[in-house]
C-alpha cells in the first residue's frame, strides 16, 4: 500500500486506494486487463495465477480491511477457500442464524464426514465460550443475516485466540466502515463484495482478507490450483463501485434508522430487529464497537406468512429481490427459501434499505404492509 494512503480516513481511502502508479500519461484507474497468457520472467506468469485489475481492487480492500486481500468469484467462494483450508475432521463452531448459503456448505461438509459443526447463538457469549474448547476454527457473522444479532467479537476473538482457534468474521453486514475485525485479532475478515462494496447490483465477487502472510499464501493457492478465479472486468466494476461506498453507505444507514423507528409502530409489524434501535437487545453492544448500524432491517409482520408475501408483492419502490448492499432498496419473505434457518420465524421480511428518497420509501413499505392486512 502507498505511504500516503495510511494517514486517510476510510472515505478517502475509497476513493484513493487501489489506483496505478503515477508516472506520465498513465491512467487513473486501473485498466481492465483480459489476457490469459504472458510472456515469461514476470511475476504473474499466468491469468490463473494473477492480474493486474484484481490486483487493484485487492489492495483498495487491503486498505479498508488492514490485511492482505485475495479476491474471488463470489461471497460463497471465498468462503468456501477458508473452509477448504480445515484439516479432515476439524470442529467449527459457527452461528446458527447465519446466512443460508454458508449453513448448507457447513451441513453438507458435516454430512460428508469433514467437519464436526457446533451450532450457536453468536450474540450469547456464554453459548459461544462453552463451544469453544477442541474447535479448530470460530466462524462469526455479525450482524447476522437475517435476524441482525450481534456478536461481542472482541471477547469472542480473544477468547478463541487465547485457545489457539482460528477465527474468521463474515463482515459483510457492517463492511469495514463500521467494524475492523483483523484489528480486533482474527485471522481471516471475508466480505460478499457483490453486496456493499461493489454496490450496484451488478456484480458478483468476495474476499479474504488476512494480516498473516501464511495463510495468506496457503489461500493465495486454493485460489491458484482450486481455479475460483474472479473475472477482470467484474473486478473492475466492484472497484468502480467501491468508489462511493461510504456515502452510498451513509446514506442507506440513515435511511435505514429513520425507517426502522417508523416501523416499530406500525399496526402490520410484529417486532423491528434493527440494532440501531435504543430497544433492540443488541444496541448497546454494537455501540461499543462498531461505527454504524449497518441498512438492513428485519421485520416480523402481522399475520404470518401469507400477510409478509402479500406485502413484499405490494410494493412498487422497494423491489421484491433477495440480496442487500445495492443502491435500490429490496425486501423479501426469507422463509421463501427452504434453506432459511428454521429459527428464523416464518414471517420475518428482510429490509435492504437503499439510498432512495426516505419519505418515498416510507409511503411505499406502509401502503405494502397495509395492504398485507386486508
Ligand atoms: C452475510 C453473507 N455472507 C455471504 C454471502 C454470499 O455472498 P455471494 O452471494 O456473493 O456468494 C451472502 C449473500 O447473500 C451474505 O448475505
Amino acid at each position: 500500500m502507498s505511504e500516503f494512503l495510511e494517514g486517510l480516513h476510510p472515505d478517502s481511502l475509497v476513493v484513493a486506494a487501489g489506483r496505478p502508479e503515477r508516472s506520465t500519461d498513465a491512467s487513473l484507474n486501473p485498466d481492465i486487463v483480459l489476457s490469459s497468457t504472458r510472456h515469461p520472467g514476470g511475476e504473474i506468469g499466468y491469468g490463473r495465477f494473477g492480474n493486474e485489475t484484481w490486483s487493484a481492487l485487492e489492495s483498495a480492500i487491503e486498505a479498508l480491511e488492514h490485511g492482505k486481500t485475495l479476491i474471488f468469484p463470489s461471497g460463497m467462494s471465498a468462503i468456501n477457500s477458508i473452509f477448504s483450508l480445515l484439516p479432515i475432521g476439524s470442529v467449527v463452531t459457527a452461528s446458527r442464524n447465519g446466512y443460508t448459503g454458508v449453513m448448507n456448505i457447513l451441513a453438507s461438509m458435516a454430512r460428508n464426514g469433514q467437519i464436526e459443526v457446533r451450532y450457536v447463538d453468536v450474540s450469547n457469549t456464554e453459548e459461544v465460550l462453552a463451544a469453544l474448547p477442541g474447535s479448530s476454527l470460530l466462524w462469526i457473522e455479525s450482524p447476522t443475516n437475517p435476524a441482525l444479532e450481534v456478536a461481542d467479537l472482541p471477547t469472542l476473538i480473544a477468547a478463541a485466540k487465547g485457545l489457539g482457534i482460528g477465527v474468521a468474521v463474515d463482515n459483510t453486514f457492517a463492511t469495514p466502515l463500521l467494524q475492523k475485525p483483523l484489528d480486533m485479532g482474527a485471522d481471516f475478515v471475508m466480505q460478499s463484495v457483490t453486496k456493499y462494496l461493489a454496490g450496484h447490483s451488478d456484480v458478483l465477487m468476495g474476499s479474504v482478507s488476512t494480516k498473516d502472510p501464511e495463510l495468506f499464501n496457503r489461500l493465495s493457492d486454493v485460489r491458484k490450483f482450486g481455479g475460483a478465479i474472479p473475472g477482470p472486468f467484474e473486478a473492475w466494476l466492484a472497484l468502480r463501485g467501491l468508489r462511493t461506498l461510504s456515502l452510498r453507505f451513509e446514506r442507506a444507514q440513515d435511511n435505514a434508522m429513520e425507517l426502522a423507528k417508523r416501523l416499530t409502530t406500525h399496526l402490520a409489524v410484529d417486532r423491528v430487529r434493527y440494532p440501531g434501535l435504543e430497544n433492540d437487545p443488541h444496541h448497546e453492544r454494537a455501540k461499543k464497537f462498531m461505527a454504524g448500524f449497518g441498512a438492513v432491517i428485519s421485520i416480523d409482520v402481522k399475520g404470518g406468512a401469507a400477510a409478509a408475501d402479500k406485502a413484499c408483492e405490494s410494493s412498487k419502490l422497494v423491489t421484491y429481490a433477495t440480496s442487500l448492499g445495492g443502491v435500490e432498496s429490496l425486501w423479501e419473505r426469507r422463509h421463501r427459501w427452504s434453506s432459511e434457518s428454521p429459527t428464523i420465524p416464518t414471517n420475518l421480511v428482510r429490509i435492504a434499505v437503499g439510498i432512495e428518497n426516505v419519505e418515498d420509501l416510507w409511503i411505499d413499505i406502509d401502503q405494502a404492509l397495509r395492504r398485507s392486512q386486508e
